[in-house]
């Protein structure tokens, strides 16, 4: 009750200041720490307590891991941390588009840099207050960087000894020029850079990959080949899209950034299962983010292939008890459909669309 309140009165304020509310309070520990059914996946070496995450972009700053993990949620991905601090595009930068259950942002990798997040991870690691649960790193080159592979090595080799995996964002749409890192020989050389910043770090911890939505099919089978080829743990699909889909209803829609929520359910649900199709249960893992708001959702994504889940608009929207319901919900699918894990589950419907049908009329009627 009092968490409702709580998000209903944050949906009063400006988004960016809700935001900055919520990480506060959050980085205070004050959230609802609910019981949860156990549902573990294994991936990459690592062992999550339940297939759902906070996707990156809610604690860029490394401000709130704790309280995050507190919601229920199985893994956090902090980020995306740049090397040199940046102020990030001018305000306002963020939108909520009521009417779409949707966000538009363009906040364009506004942090304080990967020295001062190495500062709060370190005094994190020395504290008492740790709660159990995977943190992921997500980084990205600065938007004035001449060489935007060499960040991603700095930000690796800076931040590696505080994280269970790293992510490269080379998806961004907000920072000129980044999502072309998705191409070809530039992916390739970003990976190596990743790869080469743990090594300078003496760390080697599982890489993932994230990737738009807003890809062709030829896209996503080249980025999938090469992923594969240079040994990459996971896929994250998918980021924000700079599409607008004709059936946005906001007066916000036509704002300039990246489009998340319900609106990119069905886009980046149909990436992940060409990501599924093209992989062939070989290369990398699959994490599913993009319109989860809902356990149906998220057991859409694992039907169609993916190992974990990751969410952040529907938090943003629906308030700090949002984790634990698509948690509980999930539990209850796969009991429906007598899966006795999420491995069980994993990929058993491959088709983008069936999997969808199939887990709104379970979800209907359980
Ligand atoms: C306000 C906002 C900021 C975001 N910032 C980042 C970011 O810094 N790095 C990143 O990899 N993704 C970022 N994202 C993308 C999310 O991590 C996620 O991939 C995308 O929003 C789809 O999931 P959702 O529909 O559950 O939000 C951001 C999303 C939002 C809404």
């Amino acid at each position: 009750m009092i968490w409702q309140l709580a998000s209903r009165l944050a949906r009063l304020l400006p988004p960016e200041a809700a935001h900055r509310a919520a990480v506060r309070t959050l980085s205070l520990g004050i959230a609802p720490s609910p019981s949860l059914p156990s549902l573990p996946v294994s991936l990459a070496g690592l062992s999550f307590d339940n297939p759902l995450g906070l996707a990156a972009g809610f604690d860029k700053d490394a401000a709130c891991p704790d309280g995050a993990l507190q919601l229920g949620f199985g893994h956090v991905e902090l980020g995306t941390i740049t090397p040199d601090p940046q102020p990030g595009n001018p305000r306002p930068r963020v939108f909520r588009l009521a009417d779409d259950g949707a966000v538009i942002n363009r906040y364009g990798f506004n942090s304080g840099g990967m020295g001062a997040a190495k500062a709060r991870l370190a005094a994190r690691q020395a504290g008492p207050n740790r709660q159990q649960g995977v943190i992921g790193i997500n980084v990205g080159a600065n938007k004035t960087s001449a060489a935007s592979t060499d960040d991603y090595r700095l930000a690796v080799t800076s931040l590696v000894a505080f994280a269970d995996y790293i992510t490269l964002n080379i998806s961004s749409p907000n920072t000129p020029g980044l999502r072309d890192l998705q191409a070809g020989d530039n992916l390739r050389r970003t990976i190596a850079a990743g790869r080469d910043g743990m090594a300078a770090a003496g760390r080697t911890v599982p890489l993932f990959v994230k990737v738009a939505p807003d890809l062709e099919d030829a896209d996503i089978e080249a980025i999938c080949a090469t992923a594969s080829a240079e040994g990459v743990d996971g896929l994250i699909a998918t980021n924000t899209t700079i599409s607008r889909p004709q059936t946005l209803r906001s007066p916000q829609a036509a704002e300039t950034g990246g489009l998340s929520g319900a609106p990119l359910f069905e886009m980046s649900t149909h990436v992940l299962a060409a990501m599924a199709r093209h992989l062939a249960g070989n290369g990398p893992a699959l994490i599913g983010a993009g319109g989860v708001a809902t356990g149906w959702q998220a057991y859409a994504k694992i039907l169609v292939g993916a190992s974990l889940v990751q969410l952040y608009t529907a938090l943003a929207l629906h308030g700090p008890e949002l984790p634990a319901r698509v948690i509980s919900e999930l539990a209850a699918l796969l009991r429906a459909d007598g899966h006795d894990s999420i491995e069980a589950a994993r990929g058993s419907i491959p088709d983008a669309g069936a999997a969808i049908r199939h887990a709104l009329h379970l979800a209907q009627n359980v």
